[in-house]
Formats: C-alpha cells, sequence, structure tokens
C-alpha cells in the first residue's frame, strides 16, 4: 500500500469547515492508503509561545480527529514532538538545503513584505523557526518515506521544497536514499461558507467550531447573514448559504424535502436557520459526545499519541539510520 502522511498544526479550535476540508477527506484517504498523520506541535511553537495554549491545541487536534472517526490502529497518529527522529533530519536536510530555497519560501516572503510595508526592518519578529519551517516540514514527510502528502494549495510549495531537497541528498550520494513525495491538493473538496457568508475561515473570523454546545451551535446558526427575502416569498436553494451548509449534513432525501420548501415559500430565514441547526446538532452530536469523553481523559489521550508515536519510531529510526550510514555518520 501507498503512504499517505500529512501534518496538522495545532493553532486553533477545529471547526465546520476543517472537518469537510481536511478531516474528512484524510480519513477517506486512509482507507486506501498507509497513513501517517501527526500533530505539528514544533511547527506551531514558532508562533504559539503560551504552554497551557499549546498544549490545549495539541490535545483538542487529538481529541479531535480521534472522534470524528480516525482509526488509531489502522493510521499511525502521533506528535511530531514524540517523533525526536525528525529534528535528526531536519538538522541533516539543513546541510543539503540552500539558503536561498528558503528566502523564496510563500510565508517568509510575506512576513518580510508586511514588514516592509509597515515600514520596519525586514526581519522584525521573524524567528528561525519561521525562516526554516519548509526544512523541518520536508524532515517529517520524508522520514516516512510518503508516497502523497494531503495538503491545501497553500502547502503545495513546502512539498516542492521537500522534493528538492530529497533530491539534493540522493543526487549527492548517488542513491535512492529518500523517496520523492507527491502533493496530494483536494481540489473538489466543498466550500464551507462561514457566518458572513465568506469561506468558513479562522484568518476571517467567521466560523462554527466543530464541537461547540449545542447552544453555541444554536445561537451561531442563528447568526447566519441572510438576505431581507420575506417569509412568503420563495427562496432558491442553490444561491443560499444555510442550504449550502445543509447540503452538507443532510442526507439526499433531507435536501430533497426541505428544497421543496424553499421554493414553495411560506418559510422564513429563521425557520430555514432552525432546520438547519437541527440537522448539523443530530449529527454533530455523537462526536461531540466522543470529544468530550476524550477530552475528560487526557491520559488515555495520551496513551493513544504515545503508541503512535512509538509506531511511528520505529520507521523513522530506520530511515535516520540509513542516512547516517550514508553520511558517514556512524555511531
Ligand atoms: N505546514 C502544514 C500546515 O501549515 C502542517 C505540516 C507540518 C505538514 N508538517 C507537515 C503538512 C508535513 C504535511 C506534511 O498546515
Amino acid at each position: 500500500m501507498k503512504i499517505a502522511l500529512t501534518g496538522i498544526k495545532p493553532t486553533g479550535t477545529l471547526h465546520i469547515g476543517n472537518y469537510f476540508g481536511a478531516i474528512k477527506p484524510a480519513l477517506l484517504l486512509a482507507e486506501r492508503y498507509d497513513a501517517r498523520y501527526f500533530i505539528a506541535d514544533f511547527h506551531a511553537l514558532n508562533t504559539v509561545k503560551d504552554a497551557a495554549k499549546l498544549r490545549e491545541a495539541v490535545r483538542g487536534i487529538a481529541a479531535g480527529w480521534l472522534a470524528s472517526g480516525l482509526d488509531p490502529e489502522r493510521v499511525i497518529f502521533y506528535r511530531q514532538s514524540g517523533v525526536p527522529e525528525t529534528f535528526e533530519l531536519a538538522t541533516m536536510l539543513a546541510a543539503f538545503t540552500p539558503k536561498g530555497l528558503m528566502n523564496r519560501a510563500h510565508a517568509y516572503k510575506a512576513a518580510v513584505q508586511q514588514n516592509l510595508e509597515k515600514g520596519e526592518d525586514g526581519d522584525a519578529g521573524i524567528n528561525m523557526g519561521l525562516f526554516t519551517y519548509p526544512v523541518l516540514m520536508a524532515a517529517d514527510i520524508l522520514l516516512f518515506d510518503a508516497d502523497f502528502v494531503p495538503v491545501g494549495r497553500d502547502q503545495t510549495q513546502h512539498i516542492e521544497m521537500a522534493q528538492d531537497i530529497a533530491g539534493a541528498v540522493n543526487y549527492n550520494y548517488k542513491k535512492d536514499l529518500l523517496k520523492i513525495p507527491q502533493a496530494a491538493v483536494q481540489e473538489n473538496t466543498a466550500v464551507v461558507p462561514g457566518l458572513d457568508g465568506r469561506k468558513m475561515s479562522k484568518s476571517y473570523g467567521n466560523t462554527i467550531p466543530l464541537f461547540s454546545t449545542e447552544s453555541e451551535l444554536r445561537k451561531l446558526i442563528m447568526r447566519i447573514v441572510t438576505n431581507s427575502q420575506g417569509v412568503d416569498e420563495p427562496k432558491d436553494p442553490d444561491s443560499s448559504r444555510i442550504f449550502d451548509l445543509y447540503r452538507l449534513f443532510a442526507d439526499e432525501g433531507e435536501q430533497a424535502a426541505l428544497a421543496a420548501r424553499y421554493r414553495a415559500g411560506g418559510m422564513g430565514w429563521g425557520e430555514a436557520k432552525e432546520e438547519l441547526f437541527r440537522v448539523v446538532n443530530f449529527r454533530l452530536s455523537p462526536l461531540r459526545e466522543r470529544y468530550n469523553a476524550l477530552i475528560a481523559e487526557p491520559e488515555k489521550l495520551e496513551s493513544i499519541l504515545a503508541l503512535g508515536a512509538e509506531k511511528a519510531r520505529s520507521i523513522a529510526s530506520r530511515t535516520v539510520k540509513r542516512l547516517r550510514s550514508a553520511m558517514g555518520i556512524d555511531a
């Protein structure tokens, strides 16, 4: 079986957009691939400097993916920090990474640009973790001989850099020491509209958390922005953000029935939102229950991640050994 690997940066609360855009596609992929999914806590350290926040974010991601159906028997699921071989490989890769390649990384360039626009020094507030981010990410990937890396479009440059770095190592030692990974960009995942109608995204502040309480969920759904059509007016489900969300959660029969009510008129947006709340809450409550149970038992969560790390390390240590020996860095 081919190997799929991806990293999840723990920098916020999981929301419905994450579920449909990342979690669900990754879980589907895990049915056809040997999947290795990890929480990129050292990547998060570049921006999250509050220990309690980072710890909470990591547990939130772990519990969230498990509650969403990730089976740790089937997917190797671990914390990046639980696999210290990652950092040894990153150091090795750094010796093969041209500084100029890092200068061209979009995230770094954008940070410099922002500084310059504010009239500040280009490097203001930029740490080496951000600058060498692509090297660490290449290590994450190359350590596990990944064939495919499911990522969002914004991450494709990082995968190309991992390819370049792996190629440089292989070329130098005239040997296929590292597998060249391919990006697997999810093109056809549903766009999940946020509360204001724009794409649901943490940076827009328009998200619906995946594990909100029932009453929070209801409040948020009632806050979705609608047009001023009155109750009696027929409504077009195909141009309604509320219906777009409904479609993600409802089965086909429910969708057809509610679409007919939209078109018939007589149903106001308030009622449309009630229907949306009903189906979202129905589909999310089992996940929420599992999530709350996992969060309440951090030792259990930790032991799942520790078991994953153990499996991951047995693969990772072989990769590092292979490279050490090729490089002349023998124990
Ligand atoms: N950079 C990715 C992001 O911001 C997270 C990540 C870290 C990752 N290491 C990875 C993704 C390795 C894929 C493979 O989302």
